[in-house]
């Protein structure tokens, strides 16, 4: 697989594409794709093309009104998260240029230019995404532990074990003590395409849209409102019910989640989207485990590793376990096993097996694995995994470092 940032282009003009070109080659790590027609003369074609770019560039001004119409439905298929910028000349009326912008265009770059000054906002638009530093620090006292899960690639079932690691973090059958049940909250921080209400069969709240409608940083009352209870006890934040970027959230929005949670929960668990937005790091920071969901495969084990490093440099100590999805641990470690835990730093370190009848029947009635398919090899992996999390607090409370009676 490779890690290249891919910019796709639309331009007629010979000049410019040779431009782009000289300026690509000096660069490493980008790829350009150059198709030879106007956005404009493309009637929607151009999207498919364009969605293999994490750069969209084109060449503005032939005709405008129509070129707004294309950058919209650009914009709506890739989301908020891609650049799109237009190459303008001096000629494009500033009613264009707000058109343009207003449909969803990152920036307008006045071509002609000088080679160093494109290559200057190339640089800017094809940096890795940045990550502030959140606004808030992490309180004194530890409260509850935040369990984060993401995933190397989709569909591998990260979201299955966070609901699932979530339900039976609850304790209700006494998996560890008979006596004490442990306080559950489930965030699902999927903005786009969350699917724990649906796993759960609950309704979606609007409660995280109106967040990342508004400006409000949510208090605890907020969140109690905001909290869906599952009949299993379980306490859930769903996603938006409404269609909503990734980055409509902002770190102080997730930081405050988080830590509200954190002081009523013993266990908040989060459920990361694939993508990466500029409150992750907020949440990233507060968290005291990762899952981290990968396959074996060399793509995903690349991927997982982008994933590790850019985690880590966010915080530094942060704890990251390597979940092996749809896979069982074998009995002597093969050799691209081995090989993957060296490139990663860290050990497979729990296995859940391929079990797509437990899943079917889960989903299929709405409900967590341990109650729809309790024997299922998936389910038990999951409940080791709860085992392992409920041993770790129990250990601290013993230890006295936090009182977490209440
Ligand atoms: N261990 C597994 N074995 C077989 N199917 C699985 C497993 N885990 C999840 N699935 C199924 O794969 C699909 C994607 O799972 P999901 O948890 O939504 O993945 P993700 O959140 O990683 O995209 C679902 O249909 C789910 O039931
Ligand atoms: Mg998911």
């Amino acid at each position: 697989m490779s890690t290249n940032r891919r910019l796709v282009m639309f331009s007629d003009d010979a000049a410019l594409t040779a431009t782009l070109r000289d300026c690509i080659r000096q660069k490493r790590a980008l790829d350009l794709d150059v198709h030879e027609r106007l956005m404009s003369q493309m009637n929607g074609s151009a999207v498919p093309l364009a969605e293999a770019g994490d750069v969209i560039l084109f060449k503005a001004g032939r005709n405008p009104e129509s070129e707004i119409g294309a950058v919209r439905a650009l914009r709506r298929t890739v989301g908020a998260k891609r650049a799109i910028l237009a190459f303008a000349d001096e000629d494009l009326s500033l009613a264009a240029i707000r058109g343009l912008t207003a449909a969803g265009v990152s920036e307008v770059i006045p071509y002609p230019a000088p080679l160093a000054e494109l290559s200057e906002r190339i640089d800017h638009w094809t940096r890795e995404p940045e990550y502030p530093v959140p606004a808030l620090r992490r309180p004194e006292t530890r409260l509850g532990r935040v369990i984060s899960v993401a995933q190397a690639r989709g569909g591998l079932g990260a979201t299955t074990l966070a609901v699932n690691l979530a339900h039976r973090l609850m304790d209700p059958h006494g998996l560890i003590s008979k006596k004490r049940n442990y306080r559950v909250a489930l965030v699902d921080f999927d903005l786009q395409f969350g699917a724990v209400a649906s796993f759960l069969d609950i309704e979606p709240t609007s409660a995280l849209y109106r967040l990342a409608a508004g400006d409000v940083v949510p208090d605890a009352t907020y969140l109690d409102q905001a909290l869906v209870e599952h009949g299993s006890g379980l306490h859930v934040l769903t996603a938006p019910d409404t269609l909503c970027p990734l980055d409509a959230l902002d770190p102080e929005q997730a930081a405050a989640i988080i830590d509200n949670l954190r002081a009523e929960f013993d266990f908040v668990v989060v459920d990361l989207p694939r993508g990466l937005a500029g409150w992750m790091p907020a949440v990233i920071d507060r968290t005291d485990r990762m899952l981290l969901l990968s396959d074996t495969t060399v793509p995903c084990i690349r991927q997982a590793r982008r994933l590790v490093q850019l985690f880590t440099e966010e915080a530094l100590n942060l704890d990251i376990e390597i979940v092996v999805s749809r896979e069982t641990r074998p009995l002597i470690a093969k050799r691209h096993h081995t090989e993957a835990e060296r490139v990663l730093e860290r050990p497979f370190r729990h296995w859940l097996p391929l079990d797509a009848k437990a899943c079917r029947t889960a989903a299929d009635s709405g409900k967590p694995l341990a109650a729809a398919a309790g024997r299922s090899s998936l389910s038990r992996g999951i409940d080791g995994i709860a085992r392992g999390l409920i041993k770790e607090i129990k250990a601290r409370d013993t230890a006295g470092l936090v009182d977490t009676s209440r």
